[in-house]
């Protein structure tokens, strides 16, 4: 067993940014897979409670729906915030943190030369050219930052068929991501194992993979888990749908992930994480049940099971949206075994809290917007399966 004096003596010796004796034994593993993300690592423990070390923290993106709360919660620590990204989204959104431009998709990296970071937060690079986006970050931050962490998503997993599902469950590569070939775009999932590869390849033991399910709360533009306590609000009959204790829910809440992920920083926490929670999921039962116990208006539930919505257009995810019930190869995927990332330092909000946060944002939108959620079925659409249902149960 590593202990963390021996772990800082090697760091010491191999010099690096690990030298500045900020890193846990976790992140020695890491040393040892650079570039390969798929290799199983030890689970890391957290320093004693104590204030936070004061860093000077870079974040690529900021301003879209996760940048904002790791900025405010950066800020509210006393760290030193920059944030890069083309200005256009919300430029001039935070007063006192320094504001970096330039657009990754044209390389447009020039403003982050010279400059010095202890950790770098990248939430932007997201789309088919994330491994690109890593690859040109890492070049020029490499000798410029001693730690860099990767939002990188569930999504990476090419099979979590084991239950409970870890963090070194198997990932997409080239070879086994389906319908897809080589010279089209990178899909989603694969797009971002690739970019975690080059993250490896670029910072070596220096990083940190964080690996987030559905990111929920207060700032989510999606409505995809908005469409629950909304509705629940809203009372009545309310169509839930799949098995109540079999089908499982693991999400998360945004204000979990990011402050967990400042704290990363702030410890020089290395290693590969989930950003799922709570440590064991809940069923899709308690997790509606949880959301009604926030909520006041009187109603009353129908579950509906799978196959039946199924043959009535509604679908895991879509019109029923954080609903995902268990696929084969896939029933890990609510299921994950999270005793590295509590060990590590994440911990998880009530569910209450989640649900009256994202309330009081949603009522916070104006009327239109209010009136359109962009995820879950309409009213009008629910009424009509719960009437299909209802007849199909007496005939
Ligand atoms: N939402 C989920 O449920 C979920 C689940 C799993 C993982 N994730 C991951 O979580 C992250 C979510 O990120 P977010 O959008 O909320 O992050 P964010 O940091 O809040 O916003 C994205 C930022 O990227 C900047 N940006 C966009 N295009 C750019 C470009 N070409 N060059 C430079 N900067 C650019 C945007 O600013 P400008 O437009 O001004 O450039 C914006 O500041 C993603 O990595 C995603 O893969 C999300």
């Amino acid at each position: 067993m590593t202990t963390r004096r021996d772990f800082l003596k090697t760091a010491t010796t191999a010099g690096g940014a690990a030298a500045a004796g900020l890193a846990w034994p976790g992140a020695l593993a890491g040393a040892e897979v650079r570039g390969d993300p798929t290799r199983p690592q030890p689970t890391p423990t957290r320093p004693a409670d104590g204030p936070p070390r004061r860093i000077r923290l870079l974040i690529l993106g900021g301003t879209g729906f996760i940048g904002p709360h790791q900025v405010r919660y950066a800020v509210e620590r006393g760290h030193e915030v920059t944030i890069f990204n083309r200005g256009q989204s919300a430029p001039g959104m935070f007063t006192g943190v320094e504001e970096l431009t330039g657009d990754r998709a044209a390389g447009e990296l020039d403003a982050l030369r010279g400059r010095r970071w202890d950790a770098v937060i990248d939430n932007s690079a997201a789309r088919a050219d994330a491994p690109d986006w890593v690859r040109d970050a890492a070049e020029v931050l490499r000798d410029q930052v001693d730690q860099y962490l990767f939002i990188s998503t569930r999504s990476v997993f090419a099979d979590l068929s084991q239950v409970p599902a870890t963090v070194d469950a198997p990932l997409l590569t080239r070879e086994t991501t389906r319908n897809w070939s080589e010279g089209q775009p990178y899909p989603y999932g694969l797009a971002k194992a690739l970019a975690e590869g080059e993250a490896l390849a670029g910072f070596g033991d220096r990083t940190t993979i964080v690996r987030p399910g559905l990111i929920v709360g207060p700032g989510d533009e999606t409505d995809r888990f908005t469409y629950w306590p909304v509705r629940i609000e809203r009372g009545g009959e309310i169509l839930a749908p799949g098995d109540p204790h079999e089908d499982r829910i693991q999400v998360i809440d945004v204000r979990d992930l990011c402050e967990w992920a400042v704290r990363l920083c702030e410890d020089g926490t290395y290693g590969t994480f989930m950003g799922v929670g709570p440590e064991n999921g809940r069923s899709m039962s308690e997790f509606l049940y949880g959301i009604a116990g926030a909520t006041t208006a009187p109603l009353s539930w129908t579950w509906v099971p799978r196959e039946f919505l199924a043959e009535h257009g509604f679908r895991p995810y879509q019109e029923m949206p954080v609903w995902r019930p268990p696929t084969p190869g896939f029933e890990g995927f609510a299921r994950f075994d999270l005793s590295r990332e509590v060990a590590a330092g994440l911990t998880f909000r009530s569910l209450a809290d989640t649900t009256l946060a994202t309330l009081a944002y949603h009522h916070g939108r104006d009327a239109e917007r209010r009136a359109t959620l962009r995820a879950g079925a309409s009213a009008e659409a629910e009424r009509r399966v719960l009437e299909a249902w209802h007849q199909a149960s007496v005939s």
